[in-house]
């Protein structure tokens, strides 16, 4: 099966799980990449079933807001019923790595504001150590040159700068203002700690390691089907 088939999977079936077991009138939390816009295309059907949703991308934004979704503020609501995202590893105890598409900060803020993290994947992202995908660190431009070395040096990290995906001289550039490295060759072991000790750097606004606050469920998918997972 093509990995988007396998896509399309966990996006129906995190639907089913959500009309199965969230009543009416909720408020979701929508992360953000190729997963969750198939997720979202999905749940287009069900737009009066929610009271709103809360996005963790601008992209999102645009897409929900397309299918009439009331999207809020995140500084509007109180807490989220559930938050459906993707992520780029996911090892046995429902830690992830995730940032690949740029929205980590958003995407840890409305996590924690979540009762709930449910992870949609294919198999492709399960993995027993969290460090093989490049670790995203959304940064203040300024200090960006200052972490790197720091990254280098204390960890061994080799570190580059995000640009825009076939634009390598263009610096991409978050929804936050900020800008992102890419942390390869690293294999993280712990990532709790390893998440907690990144965030100390002067500089760092997040760092895509969610381990401190993990999936809960994961929907996941292969050639043999699809299959949940609670933590
Ligand atoms: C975006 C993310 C995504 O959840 C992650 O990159 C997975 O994306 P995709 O579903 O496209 O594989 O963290 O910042």
């Amino acid at each position: 099966m093509h990995q988007d088939e396998q896509k399309a999977l966990v996006a129906n079936e995190a639907v089913s799980l959500i009309l199965q077991e969230i009543s009416a009138g909720e408020i979701l939390g929508i992360g953000t990449g190729s997963t969750v816009n198939l997720f979202i295309d999905a749940l287009a059907p069900y737009t009066k079933h929610f009271k709103g949703v809360v996005s963790s991308s601008e992209a999102s934004t645009a897409r929900l807001q397309g299918y009439g979704f009331l999207v809020f503020d995140a500084n509007e609501v109180n807490d989220l019923i559930a938050y459906v995202d993707g992520a780029d590893e996911i090892n046995p105890r429902g830690e992830m790595m995730k940032g690949g598409g740029g929205a980590l900060t958003r995407e840890k803020i409305v996590a924690a504001m979540s009762n709930q993290f449910i992870c949609i994947c294919d198999s492709s992202k399960q993995v027993a150590t969290l460090g093989k995908f490049p670790l995203p660190i959304e940064v203040i431009p300024l200090s960006s040159a200052h972490i790197q070395r720091l990254l280098e040096k204390k960890w061994g990290g080799k570190v580059s700068l995000r640009t825009v995906k076939n634009q390598a001289s263009e610096i991409f550039v978050t929804d936050n203002g900020a800008w992102i490295l890419d942390v390869s060759d690293l294999k993280i072991e712990h990532p709790k700690e390893f998440e907690m000790e990144l965030n100390q750097i002067p500089g760092v606004i997040c760092n895509g390691i969610f381990a401190l606050n993990p999936a809960n469920t994961l929907i996941v998918s292969s050639s043999a089907g699809v299959k949940r997972i609670n933590y």
